[in-house]
Parts: structure tokens; sequence; C-alpha cells
């Protein structure tokens, strides 16, 4: 089997909290993962754990076999993990063309690359984001002046210009429009089975227009695993939503 993503019995001890406790999954290369949980269950320390911004306390993650549990946050990032921020880490000031020739180009700084000539392979591969993400009428504006749902787009095209092999999205579609939302999910499909995606999602909606397998965690630990429908008519998550809004 080859898995993008192996974690297993991950844990983070915060002074005797375990947000994460024993956490233990397996990802395929090219699978499209939801995680779910109420709010509190660990899903953003998961995140945080496997691309190295917060170190655990015990457990392993593994990326394609290799052990990357004790590099720090910017070697992971190397080793193929991107992650797309709440606040798109997106050079403002650049417009949308150059912030995807930066990523595009792998190279540190920003002010070497705008000196930096990209490859046509490079070239090739902002092409494809573009068409992607729908930016093609405002690759000259400022990144800053974009609307929120085109910065969003954006920085996840950078995770693939980028070259991001697994690409952890939290919670994606916060503050978006209905439409926007949509879109989203779209590139999203669109992505599944040429990258490996983690995505932490409470919008039902959207996981059910992207989800194939679900993962839910409750205080820290795996709770339920399966397909929207096994995870819907679940009674440990039906109870473990109780008390915050359902997962309806
Ligand atoms: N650095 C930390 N120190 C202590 N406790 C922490 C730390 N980071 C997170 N926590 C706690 O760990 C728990 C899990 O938080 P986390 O943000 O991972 O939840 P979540 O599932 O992402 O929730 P939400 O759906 O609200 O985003 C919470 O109780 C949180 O307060
Ligand atoms: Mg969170």
């Amino acid at each position: 089997m080859s898995y993008a993503l192996t974690v297993d019995g991950l844990t983070v001890d915060f002074n005797g909290f375990k947000a994460v406790d024993n956490f233990t999954t397996t990802i395929d290369t090219g699978e499209l993962r939801v995680i779910l949980g109420p709010n509190g269950a660990g899903k953003t320390t998961l995140m945080d754990l496997i691309s190295g911004k917060t170190t655990s306390t015990s457990g392993e993650v593994k990326l394609f076999g290799r052990e990357i549990t004790r590099l720090n946050e910017h070697q992971i990032a190397r080793a193929g993990i991107g992650r797309k921020f709440q606040i798109p880490s997106i050079f403002r000031d650049l417009s949308v063309m150059q912030n995807l020739e930066v990523s595009a180009s792998g190279e540190p700084s920003v002010f070497k690359n705008l000196k930096y000539s990209i490859t046509q392979e490079e070239k090739q591969k902002i092409e494809e984001v573009i068409e992607l993400t729908d930016l093609s009428d405002v690759l000259k504006s400022s990144a800053g002046d974009l609307s929120h749902g085109q910065m969003q787009w954006l920085e996840l095209g950078m995770l693939i210009t980028q070259d991001a092999k697994v690409i952890l999205l939290d919670e994606p579609t916060a503050g978006m429009t209905k439409q926007e939302t949509m879109k989203t999910a779209d590139i999203i499909k669109k992505l599944k089975g040429k990258h490996t995606i983690l995505v932490v999602e409470h919008d039902m909606a959207f996981v059910r227009d992207i989800a194939e397998r679900i993962t839910v965690m409750h205080l820290g630990k795996l709770l339920a695993e399966g397909d929207i429908d096994t995870i819907e008519k679940d009674e440990a998550v039906r109870e473990a939503y109780l008390g915050s809004g359902g997962i309806h």
C-alpha cells in the first residue's frame, strides 16, 4: 500500500492535557480525507503536529514512508507538506502572477525571485494553476486587492505550484459566500488523485460534496472513520456532537 501519510499514536501533552491523544490513521496517496469533530476536538492541533508547528510528545508521522516526526516546520514543508492558513500567506504587494512565480521557483527569498526566470516546466505548472483557480483576469492585480475567496484560491494555488505532495487545509471555506464555497469544492475535487489532501471543515454541505472518507476526532482521539453515510449514522459521533449543534 502506498500511504502518503501515516500517523501512528500521535500525542501532544500540554501540561497534562492531551489535545491529540494517541491518534492513528493512514492516508492513501491521492486521497482526499475530511477531518470532522466538534470544537476543541484537536483537529487544528493535529495539523500543527503534522506540519511541525507543534512538536509531538510521542508517536510518529511518516510521509511516503519516511519519518518526519522530528523535523522542524521548514524541513517538513521542504519534504512536501503544504499548509493553507486561515490568513493566507501570500505576498500582498506582489501581483498574483508574481506570487505564483515565487512559489513555483521554490526560492526562499522573494527578492531573489523577482530576478529569477522561471523554467518552461514551472511556467506550465503556473498556467495549470491559473486555470484551476480561475485567476486569469486578475493576474496583474496586487494579491492584497483580491476578494476573500480569490486570496484563498491563490494561496491554495501556490501550494500546488510549490509542488506540495500533501496539502493540509484547515476550514478553507471559512468566511466564504455560498458561491465561493462551491467553487472551492470544485477546485478541491479537481485536485483529488493528483495531490493528497487533508481538509478540516464544519460546513456539512461542503463535506457532503467533496468527501469520500471521513475521520471524526473527539477529545483528541479518533472516534470514527468511514464514508459519510456511516459517519452520520454512527451513534458515538452523534453523541459527540450533542450540544454543539449536531453534525447536520
Ligand atoms: N498550545 C496549547 N496549549 C494548551 N492547550 C491547547 C494548545 N493548543 C490547543 N489547545 C487545546 O487543545 C484543544 C484542541 O484544540 P484545537 O484547536 O486543535 O481544536 P479544533 O478541533 O481545531 O477546534 P475548532 O473546531 O474549534 O477549530 C482545545 O481544548 C484547545 O484549547
Ligand atoms: Mg480548529
